[in-house]
């Protein structure tokens, strides 16, 4: 698949409200609007993901908007996880109100953030999708999908994790595969629905992201056996 292989950043600011453009930079240095709700761990989360994306922006030599808008999505994916389904389910898109209580926070989050006038489609999408992935991802949306599940707070007592966090700058669409792989066999395993936008993501990329790295299998007890989505300390989603 290609993404955007660097995007600008223009986007956001061409296609955003001042006052989106102040919650987009305020995100950024870690500072959530007042209608966030997560609690104290769900913040420590959010600031590890925006972290590693910094980190990643950083090794592919972005430019400062660019990493202003990568760190905003690590800080805004998660900014109404806490919230209660039943809240969420009327905010997201008539399409994607059938997914289960815990998969509502992305699109609802995407849902307030475009109501507060952001404009640029590629990032409410990264956020909207960020849990079941979605084929038309820029490259901040593949990073912020790796960025949630590898980041350094989960479990990874083999080092499954670690690897590929070194390793998605250089190879991002190999990573994304084996992070798209993984979460789907851990749904496979639970014997749980998977999203169509899931489904359409690997249909998309199978064939293509393995080569090259080759199909490596697992190591045991790693990748597609620890959550799939879960946060620290959270139910399944
Ligand atoms: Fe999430
Ligand atoms: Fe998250």
């Amino acid at each position: 698949m290609s993404v955007d292989p660097s995007p600008s950043g223009t986007e956001t600011s061409a296609t955003s409200s001042p006052t989106a453009l102040r919650i987009l930079r305020d995100a950024a240095e870690g500072r959530l609007p007042d209608w966030a709700v997560a609690g104290k761990s769900r913040r420590r989360h959010m600031e590890r993901v925006a972290g590693l994306l910094d980190e990643w922006a950083d090794a592919r030599q972005l430019g400062a908007e660019e990493r202003v808008r990568w760190r905003a999505a690590g800080f805004l994916h998660d900014v109404l996880r806490e919230a209660t389904p039943s809240d969420l389910r009327p905010r997201v898109p008539v399409q994607l109100r059938a997914l289960s209580g815990p998969l509502l926070h992305g699109p609802a989050a995407a849902e307030r953030l475009r109501d507060e006038g952001v404009g640029d489609e590629a990032f409410l999408r990264a956020i909207a999708f960020h849990t079941i992935g979605h084929p038309d991802f820029d490259a901040l949306g593949q990073a912020l999908y790796c960025a949630d599940y590898l980041e350094p707070g989960r479990r990874d007592p083999e080092g499954w994790k670690a690897k590929r966090r070194a390793r998605f700058p250089k190879r991002p669409d190999f990573v994304t595969f084996e992070v798209l792989r993984a979460r789907i066999r851990t749904i496979l395993e639970a014997e749980r629905r998977l999203p169509d936008a899931t489904v359409a993501f690997w249909n998309q990329r199978v064939g293509k992201d393995a080569k090259g790295g080759g199909r490596r299998p697992e190591p045991p007890g790693t990748g597609p056996s620890t959550e799939v989505t879960r946060e620290p300390g959270e139910e399944r989603e």
